[in-house]
């Protein structure tokens, strides 16, 4: 996810950039870039890939004395990850950084360019600065230009802009996208995306309000909010970097529970338009050459896989096996060419899947990773990818990362289905506008969070948990175990729920307690006499659903909805927020668990 920085003062300015933009790297990025307003001239330097190579292009350019200066890091959204897709983006006098999406910028890029305007680049972004320099040309101030210019963009916004025109000003606005004003004592004003590049330079911040939009100069700050004239409200600065990266959660698992809903969007921007699924990544591959799927991960990205092959064989009606890599490796499979091996990784390095990538390869099977981090090694070896984009992931305990993956691998399967004609078009468009409502149901409400918390106290001790669920649900019963083992240090297991009598039902008393996952879309009267028998051997229940359930202990009521995924994404959500607060009650180190590594590089 992009970052942001800018500084009006005298010092340096190339240093508060490159090590504003360095404090945002663990949000992910794929380019970078500065400009620097000085004297009435504008330096604008960018660079593909990592920090470094910014800090390469830039070591013979100073810029002390006082002026202005913008910078970037850019994880792409629309377009490639180019050097001309990379921020800061110009106009003839003027630049910009921005993130966020500017919804509307197909309109109003047709508009400019039916105007002569002649664009660089592929992204959204570009149309902001063509806009306001449309507007100074046709004899608007600067400041009534970059006015008109907010008012016409649609979407989320974070954006900064520099010009010519007015050599002592950074524009700025912000519309659902974070963006943070701080202050020093001697004067210089800077802008940040998060608390974290500020801390050491600024002791009061003030945090930008949604519509809000306005220029800062040395001397003062001039805010709008909603188009109406606000004083600037400055509140103290934290000076704990950790807990600034954090964004005031207590860990970052927490954090990236709550990230869920704004990191779905991601996943699915670019990739379903009009009513169809878009995956130009695909195009690499020759998928009329396939008729099944085999999909090898390990740990959570096995459970995205699972869950995976009950959508590419309900929707997108081809054939779908998974393997635990671990597995996979040693079994001397048979690989048949007609299959499109997939890999699933957060990390893109752990060293089974990738073993297994390599087999595959091997095998010359076509071969397709669904991962989170570009360029990794799993990304280099596969012949396509689709990126998860769920930003860098810190907590040990994987979620962001699986609600993504899971995202990704349901619009694979839709595409499947309408590659090969599988799919209706009017099941097309329910599963479409399913997919469209996640980033919604991912939302996390206060007060679900809470009654969870308070529940959790229940749950501390007993000789075992099982997380029961069937179909999709089962694999969510096997994450949510997962995620309550790694980092409670209590025993969980994961069971299809029709399971239980041939055997594990043995175990059921008073001290077993059972998380049951009750959706209303998928057989709910079979997990129901399935919760039932357990109920009748005195287990203790959890019942999670959207339909009262009277032989529980505990009752997690869901909201009605009309398809299971959102019922999944629901139930994810209680899930790990469970695991988190038995975890935090039992004093342990939420985000990094004893014995475990994020990324598992080793057999
Ligand atoms: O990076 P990967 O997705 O390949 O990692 C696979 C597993 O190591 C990982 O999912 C692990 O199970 C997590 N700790 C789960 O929370």
């Amino acid at each position: 996810m992009c970052g942001i920085v800018g500084y009006i003062g005298n010092k340096e300015k190339k240093e508060f950039l490159l090590n504003g933009l360095k404090e945002l790297e663990y949000r992910g990025y794929d380019s970078a870039g500065i400009a620097v307003l000085k004297d009435g001239k504008i330096d604008s330097f960018r660079a593909l890939g990592k920090l470094e190579n910014l800090k390469e292009k830039t070591k013979n350019f100073f810029s002390d004395g006082f002026g202005l200066g913008i910078g970037h890091t850019r994880w792409a959204t629309h377009g490639k990850p180019t050097e001309a897709n990379a921020h800061p983006h110009s106009g003839d006098f003027s630049y910009i950084i921005h993130n966020g999406i500017i919804e509307n910028y197909k309109e109003l890029k047709d508009n400019l360019i039916a105007e002569g305007v002649h664009f660089l680049s592929q992204t959204d972004s570009e149309v902001i600065v063509h806009l306001f320099e449309k507007f100074i040309k046709e004899g608007f101030s600067s400041k009534e230009a970059f006015k008109k210019t907010i008012s016409l963009l649609k979407g989320a916004f974070a954006i900064l802009l520099i010009t010519k025109n007015d050599k002592e000003s950074i524009y700025f606005a912000k519309n659902a996208v974070p963006l943070i004003i701080g202050k020093s004592k001697d004067g210089e004003i800077f802008f940040s995306s998060s608390d974290a590049p500020l801390i050491g330079h600024c002791n009061e911040v003030i945090y930008l309000e949604d519509k809000s939009f306005g220029w800062a100069n040395k001397d003062r700050i001039k805010l709008f909010v909603n188009k109406d004239k606000k004083e600037p409200q400055f509140v103290p600065l934290t000076i704990d970097k950790t807990y600034a990266q954090k964004d005031g959660y207590r860990f970052f698992m927490e954090k990236e529970i709550y990230e869920q809903a704004n990191v779905a969007g991601e996943t699915l921007m670019g990739r379903v338009c009009d009513n169809e699924i878009v995956l130009d990544e695909l195009n690499e591959l020759d998928l009329d050459k396939i008729n099944e799927i085999k999909i090898c991960a390990c740990g959570t990205s096995y459970h995205a896989a699972l869950t995976s092959a009950y959508l590419f064989e309900r929707i997108g009606r081809i054939k779908c096996s998974v393997e635990i890599a671990s597995e996979f490796r040693y079994k001397e499979p048979l690989l048949d060419q007609k299959i499109l091996f997939i890999v699933i990784s957060q990390s893109g390095e752990t060293a089974d899947t990738l073993e297994a990538l390599k087999m595959a390869k091997k095998a010359g099977l076509q071969t397709l990773a669904i991962c989170n981090v570009d360029n990794s090694s799993i990304v280099r070896l596969s012949d396509a990818t689709l990126l998860t984009r769920a930003g860098i992931e810190k907590g040990v305990a994987s979620t962001k990362a699986f609600a993504t993956q899971i995202l990704t691998l349901w619009m694979l399967a839709l595409f499947i289905g309408q590659k090969f004609r599988k799919i209706s078009k009017e099941t097309l468009n329910l599963e479409i506008k399913a997919l469209l409502h996640i980033p919604t149901v991912l939302q996390v409400k206060n007060s679900l969070h809470e009654k969870i918390r308070r529940l959790s106290k229940r749950y501390l001790h007993g000789h075992g948990f099982f997380f029961i669920g069937r179909d999709i649900f089962y694999p969510l019963a096997l994450e949510g175990a997962l995620k309550l083992k790694e980092i409670s240090y209590l025993h969980a297991e994961g069971y299809p729920a029709g399971e239980m009598k041939h055997g594990p039902i043995a175990l059921a008393d008073s001290k077993l307690f059972t998380i049951a996952l009750m959706p209303k879309n998928i057989l709910y009267e079979k997990i129901k006499s399935n919760v039932e028998e357990l109920s009748a051997r005195d287990a203790t229940i959890l019942a999670i659903s959207p339909l009262e359930f009277d032989l529980a202990d505990d009752f997690i009521k869901t909201s009605m909805q009309d398809h299971p995924m959102s019922e999944f994404f629901e139930m994810m959500i209680i899930t790990q927020i469970l695991a988190l607060e038995i975890s935090i009650r039992l004093g342990n180190d939420v985000d990094m668990p004893r014995n475990l590594a994020k990324s598992v590089t080793v057999e």
